[in-house]
Formats: structure tokens, C-alpha cells, sequence
């Protein structure tokens, strides 16, 4: 089966999860892996990612809450922060408001990989050649359902659906929805309340740069307490 879920009302064990948060945590997430950071090490509070600080190691030190950049860190959630100048060889502990949250729920999983639009052709092939039940887990907002990763949900049914999964309700919903904005995304996004909130932090370029389609091959996969890049 192929199913969209807040996390807590599935036994994740059970799946390969696919960790969700287009606005901003996976869409950063993938760049990076991409753009040649060794590791993302997602940790669910401010102050385990602070406490790498006194670890001795070179970590750059990322932490977002509310759209913000938390005070005294490297940078936050922020795509741009993620370039290739920026994080190629290095390893990043990264927390943010929802995403790696939704990470930290879904360790107990057969196996913890990263989606967002940047990868989702990549992402859509490598889930088609694993014979496994699939739980796209969308982070949403402070437990609460959010548009732009449900739509994303349905973007990977769209190129699942015929790979013979037995689709749920929240599949075919999530698939719906994908239907209703797939000819203009970005429109139909528009109206989410986290680009609202971003728009006010002054930083839609973010959400214009995180809806672009098949501009990263890697699939960023949890390994241990590590992303890192998918050896397929
Ligand atoms: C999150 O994890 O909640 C987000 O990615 C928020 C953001 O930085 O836009």
C-alpha cells in the first residue's frame, strides 16, 4: 500500500518512510546532500543541536523555529543556505520546527529517505524498485495538516499509481489534490499558510526556489544518527 499519514496513527516499522516538508526542512535537506554536505545530522530540539557546539568537531550548526533563524546559529532552513560553497565536505546538525521533528518520529522505520519536488523523479524511481509498503509522511505544520506536503504526497502517487500499490484513502486525496494544482504549483500553493508566514518573513524566494521539479538526483537517507546520500 502507498499512504500520506500523520505520523502518530501509523505503526512506522511496518514501511520505508518518506519524510516530507516542502516549506522548507526536506527542500534544504535535499540540496544540500546534493550540493556534497557528508552528512545532515536532523535532531528534534534546539538545544541537542547546540550541544554540538562543544562536541570539538567542524559542524556547522543550522536551526530554524517559526520560519526564523534561531540566534547564535551558523543558518537555518533556508535553501540558499545550502550551496555547494557552503556545505560541500562538511556535516550539518540541523533542527527546524516541523521537519525534523517528523524525522525523529519516523526512526523506528525499515528505512528513513527524504522527498521533496528538487528530487522527486529520483526519489519516485528508486521507491518503484523496492518491494515495500511505503508511508509518505508529511510533516506538515505543529502536527497539523498542511497543503504544499500533501500535495507533494500526491505527486509521488501520481508516478507510483501504476506500479501495482494498493492505494488508500489518503493516497487518492493527496493524488486529488495534486490533480487540482499540478498545472500551476505555485498558484495553487499560494494559499498555504507557511508561504503566508514566509512571505511575511520577507523570504518567498524560498518558495519559489523549493518548487522547482527534478533539479537533484540524491536521495538523502537516514543512517544511524546520519542523511546522507543513497548509495543505489
Ligand atoms: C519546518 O521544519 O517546519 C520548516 O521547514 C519551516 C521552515 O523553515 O520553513
Amino acid at each position: 500500500c502507498l499512504t500520506p499519514a500523520l505520523i502518530p496513527l501509523y505503526n512506522v516499522p511496518d514501511y520505508i518512510v518518506v519524510v516530507i516538508d516542502i516549506f522548507r526542512a526536506t527542500s534544504s535537506i535535499s540540496y544540500g546532500i546534493e550540493n556534497g554536505a557528508e552528512a545532515i545530522i536532523p535532531v528534534a530540539e534546539v538545544e541537542e543541536c547546540a550541544a554540538y557546539r562543544e562536541k570539538g568537531v567542524d559542524y556547522l550548526l543550522a536551526a530554524e523555529r517559526n520560519g526564523e533563524v534561531v540566534d547564535g546559529f551558523d543558518f537555518g532552513n533556508s535553501p540558499f543556505s545550502y550551496t555547494k560553497d557552503k556545505v560541500a565536505g562538511k556535516t550539518i546538525v540541523l533542527t527546524t520546527t516541523n521537519g525534523t521533528h517528523a524525522l525523529h518520529l519516523s526512526r523506528s522505520a525499515k528505512k528513513v529517505v527524504i522527498g521533496s519536488f528538487f528530487n522527486l523523479r529520483a526519489l519516485c524511481n528508486w521507491l518503484k524498485t523496492q518491494q515495500q509498503n511505503i508511508l509518505l509522511v508529511c510533516s506538515g505544520w505543529k502536527n497539523n495538516f498542511n497543503l504544499e506536503d500533501s500535495l507533494f504526497a500526491g505527486a509521488v502517487v501520481e508516478q507510483l499509481k501504476s506500479e501495482g500499490f494498493k492505494l488508500d484513502d489518503p493516497a487518492i486525496a493527496a493524488n486529488d489534490l495534486y490533480q487540482l494544482g499540478k498545472n500551476d504549483i505555485g498558484q495553487y500553493l499560494s494559499k498555504t499558510s507557511h508561504g503566508e508566514r514566509l512571505k511575511k518573513l520577507g523570504i518567498e524566494k524560498d518558495i519559489e526556489f523549493c518548487l522547482q521539479i527534478d533539479l537533484t538526483t540524491a536521495i538523502p537517507v537516514l543512517e544511524g544518527e546520519r542523511l546522507v546520500k543513497l548509495v543505489k
